[in-house]
């Protein structure tokens, strides 16, 4: 796949001189000469990162970085400074550069810089919904959603750390969202860190920073996630996956208010709200001792858990109609309407992906129908089997004892044998499942 970095610089040996560099990456370069011609080139390449000097005539580089600001901020824009004038650099770093180069700009760093916001970014992109996320509005009002939106405004007005749990795909980076909407500070910065998507060697400088040299690789200084969300929100996503070694560092930052940027000594103060959320069973983590329960418990202050989908009753049928209005809309088409069996298959459907499965299965339905009403051979082989199968069973079987035992076991291998979280599925308590494995002579097959 082919990048495109566009380099706005006035100086013209200089801006060749990149052009050159980066081309041999495999880049496709484009310059421009000022940063409004930069601005207009931005609308007609619409690159992946941006390099800009900061000095230039007609617009210099901080209304290039207002520009961005305004119209492509997912777009990386890297500042180029001379000698002196550090200190503006930093200005736009504050105001969302992804980062700064001095100059005389050293060829190697240019590289490694732009390859490091292209990766940046497209980790975003990858392991996130987070922009589709940010469009999606919250939709429910079972008795489980009006007590989780409620909460959601309830805690908004405190600075309490928030622990949200749930399956994957429930709705629990919406309602960190939601939450940091809710605060007195909703235009703070709101920062999101992917635990389980960031290698464990960078993640402790991707959470507090480092310095030029902190180690090989580290050619410049860099802000970590705490000091970028000052004054606001940071999110700690997939927590449950956030190595032990750094678990004691989090607790500090948290209780301390203050962070140690890698490679110095020298603390710096933060204020953030702390939002985690996980799909693990962190309960479970910390009596095996993977998670260290100090850090759980400051974490855990405020607990938001959010319920499966197929536990979820109405929100179900408001959830349809809102996905269906919604890609009509997106996709200019009239609206769709659902018949009765169709609707009946959906809930009867155990929805392992929740909101997210449900919303793919409707998106790629709008996309396809050609009538005006979703019937019930339109929906995915999968929702359509698991139905039949319960009606089958609903019909022919009368062992009440053995489609127990089946029902117990099911819920085991789907659990990897994890007696909690199966207990949790089949909604009984542990010792009822340990007491039925026993009765039923229940064991694990290896
Ligand atoms: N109540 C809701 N109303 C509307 N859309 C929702 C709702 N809950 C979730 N979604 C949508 O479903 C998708 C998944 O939500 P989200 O990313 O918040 O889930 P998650 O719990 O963080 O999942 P994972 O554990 O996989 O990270 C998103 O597109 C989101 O916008
Ligand atoms: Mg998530």
């Amino acid at each position: 796949m082919e990048r495109r970095i566009l380099i706005i610089e006035d100086e013209e040996r200089m801006r060749r001189l990149f052009e050159l560099v980066l081309a041999e990456e495999g880049y496709v370069v484009k310059t421009a000469g000022d940063g409004m011609e930069g601005m207009v080139q931005w609308q007609i390449m619409q690159p992946d990162v941006v390099v800009t000097d900061l000095k230039m005539p007609r617009a210099d580089g901080l209304e290039v970085l207002d520009f961005r600001n305004q119209q492509f901020q997912q777009v990386p824009l890297i500042i180029l400074t001379a000698y002196g004038t550090v200190q503006s650099a930093v200005t736009a770093m504050k105001q969302g550069a992804y980062d700064y180069l001095t100059k005389p700009v050293d060829n190697e760093q240019l590289i490694e810089v732009v390859a490091r916001a292209i990766r940046d970014t497209e980790n975003q992109k990858g392991v996130s919904q987070i922009y589709e996320a940010q469009s999606d509005q919250m939709v429910g009002s079972s008795s489980v959603m009006k007590k989780v939106h409620e909460d959601i405004t309830l805690i908004g007005a405190t600075r309490m750390s928030v622990l949200i749990t749930g399956e994957s795909g429930t709705g629990k980076e919406l309602v960190a969202r939601a939450i940091h909407a809710h605060t007195k500070q909703p235009e703070s910065p709101f920062i999101r860190v992917n635990c389980a998507a960031i290698p464990r060697d960078l993640l402790e400088s991707e959470l507090f920073g480092h310095i030029r040299g902190a180690f090989t690789g580290a050619l410049n200084n860099r802000k970590g996630a705490f000091v970028l969300a000052n004054g606001g929100t940071l999110f700690l996503d997939e927590i449950g996956d956030l190595p032990l070694e750094l678990q004691p560092k989090i607790l500090h930052a948290v209780e301390e208010k203050s962070v140690t940027p890698v490679g110095t000594a020298k603390p710096q103060t933060v204020d953030v709200q702390i939002i985690a959320a996980t799909n693990h069973n962190l309960d479970e983590m910390v009596q095996s001792g993977i998670f260290r329960s100090d850090l759980y418990y400051r974490l855990n202050t405020f607990h938001f858990p959010i319920p499966p989908l197929r536990k979820r009753g109405k929100d179900l049928i408001e959830l349809v109609d809102y996905f269906l209005d919604r890609f009509c809309r997106e996709q200019g088409r009239e609206s769709l309407g659902i018949d009765a069996e169709a609707l009946n298959l959906l809930y009867s459907y155990p929805w392992p992906g929740n909101v997210r499965e449900l919303r793919n299965v409707l998106e790629r339905i709008v996309l396809t129908c050609k009538n005006s009403t979703v019937t019930a051979e339109m929906l995915p082989e999968k929702v359509r089997s698991q139905a039949t199968m319960k009606k089958k069973t609903n019909v022919t079987s009368f062992d009440l004892q053995a489609q127990e035992k089946q029902l117990i076991v099911g819920a085991l291998e789907q659990c990897g044998w994890n007696q909690s979280e199966s207990a949790r599925k089949l909604g009984i308590s542990r010792n009822t499942l340990r007491y039925r494995m026993k009765k039923y002579d229940i064991n694990r097959i290896r």
